[in-house]
């Protein structure tokens, strides 16, 4: 195996459509050469969610362009390239499969070899494309459709403490956003409105905080959302921007305080493996939250343990963390052929595998 390795990547699990190059050397620290991104917001913004069918159409149109665009800006012929990886699920299966019908092609035209990602390794590993990794590490997965605990035993070993059991953080703010009028994607909206908020005005719930485990749940939290700004709405007729900044503010600290307690839970199980550098990495959409951020880097202080998260263009959907994933998956002997199927569940811990909705076992959360 060579001590440098260049790959491509390519992501269309959701609403964005990526392609990144990144080269590693044995030893170093990584290099992303390209990290292209298009996303969909405007498609999507009359229909208040991401909508399958106009997202696959999206990718399907996008992708070759993307890819085209990443190799020129870096400089990276295709045949130079020693790998392309691709997310092959879970997500959204029209987009999934306009990913991996792209690397198929790529492949099988130029020789390079295929490796197919799990989109949430892609994210569990991203905190690498930084600083070297150091298994096994506690991860805090938190996005538009994830939240879990891991504990990262290596690149393919994960193991799941707990997560939400109905909506991901990402979601239950995508939906404040709308309840309050604002834009989407809701949480660089919702975190910039709580920042004139109060965040005491209305006393919002902190669900599963009496259960023990590391389990957590933010439907309720949604609908509180929902109760209070009704309340404001019948008492002053309309919702003022102090209104929604408040809202906003109460949300987040929510948030906050639940994934701060549930994270302090998930650290103390964590630390009876004895990791010898023991380390909270926290990736996903959610992740870009800097309220979040300093909350979760508060508990790693109390507890000890040194913090850890990738650079805020790789925690939302982006191809340079699949890139990343596919290249250490290939370094440990990991190739795929034009067998490779999209798969839209795929869960990280096969022997935990995480509910989805109301307890039937899924990929998501
Ligand atoms: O990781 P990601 O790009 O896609 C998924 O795999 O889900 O995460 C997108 C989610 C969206 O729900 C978005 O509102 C949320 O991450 N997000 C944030 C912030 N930036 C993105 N949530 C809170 N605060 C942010 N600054
Ligand atoms: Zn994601």
């Amino acid at each position: 195996m060579k001590n440098t390795l260049t790959f491509l990547g390519l992501e269309s699990s959701c609403d964005d459509t990526g392609a990144a190059v990144v080269r590693h050397t044995l030893g170093e620290i990584s290099d992303v050469l390209a990290n292209v991104i298009e996303g969909q917001t405007d498609l999507h913004a009359n229909f208040g969610g991401v909508v399958p069918e106009i997202a696959a159409r999206a990718h399907a149109e996008r992708i070759d362009h993307c890819v085209e665009r990443a190799l020129a800006a870096s400089n990276v012929a295709l045949a130079d390239l020693d790998g392309i990886a691709v997310t092959a699920g879970p997500g959204l299966i029209g987009g999934v499969l306009s990913g991996v019908m792209c690397a198929k092609g790529l492949s099988a035209g130029s020789g390079v070899p295929l490796v197919g990602v799990n989109h949430l390794a892609g994210h569990a590993l991203s905190p690498g494309l930084s600083e070297p990794l150091s298994f096994p590490m506690l991860m805090l997965l938190v996005s538009g459709g994830h939240c879990q605990f891991l504990i990262v035993r290596g690149i393919d070993e994960f193991h799941r403490l707990g997560g939400t059991i109905d909506d991901a953080p990402g979601e239950a703010f995508d939906k404040v956003a709308r309840l309050t009028g604002l834009p989407q994607p809701g949480g660089p909206a919702v975190e910039v409105a709580a920042r004139s908020g109060n965040a005491k005005r209305f006393a919002l719930p902190r669900p599963l905080l009496d259960r023990p485990g590391c389990d957590m749940s933010f439907s309720g939290l949604k609908t509180a959302v929902l109760r209070a700004r009704d309340t404001v709405i019948t008492d002053e007729n309309t919702l003022h921007r102090q209104d929604v900044n408040d809202l906003a503010a109460g949300f987040q600290a929510a948030v906050s305080d639940v994934l701060a307690e549930k994270t302090r839970r998930a650290i103390d199980i964590y630390l009876d493996e004895n990791p010898t550098k023991a380390t909270l990495a926290v990736a996903g959409g959610v992740a870009a939250n800097q309220a979040i951020r300093s909350a979760l880097e508060t508990v790693s202080a109390e507890k000890g343990v040194t913090f850890t998260a990738p650079a805020m263009q790789y925690c939302t959907d982006n191809a340079a963390m699949i890139a990343w994933a596919g290249l250490l998956r290939f370094r440990e002997g990991a190739q795929d052929d034009l067998t490779l199927s999209a798969r839209p569940r795929w869960p990280l811990d096969r022997l935990q595998a995480s509910m989805l909705g109301s307890g039937k076992k899924g990929a998501k959360a």
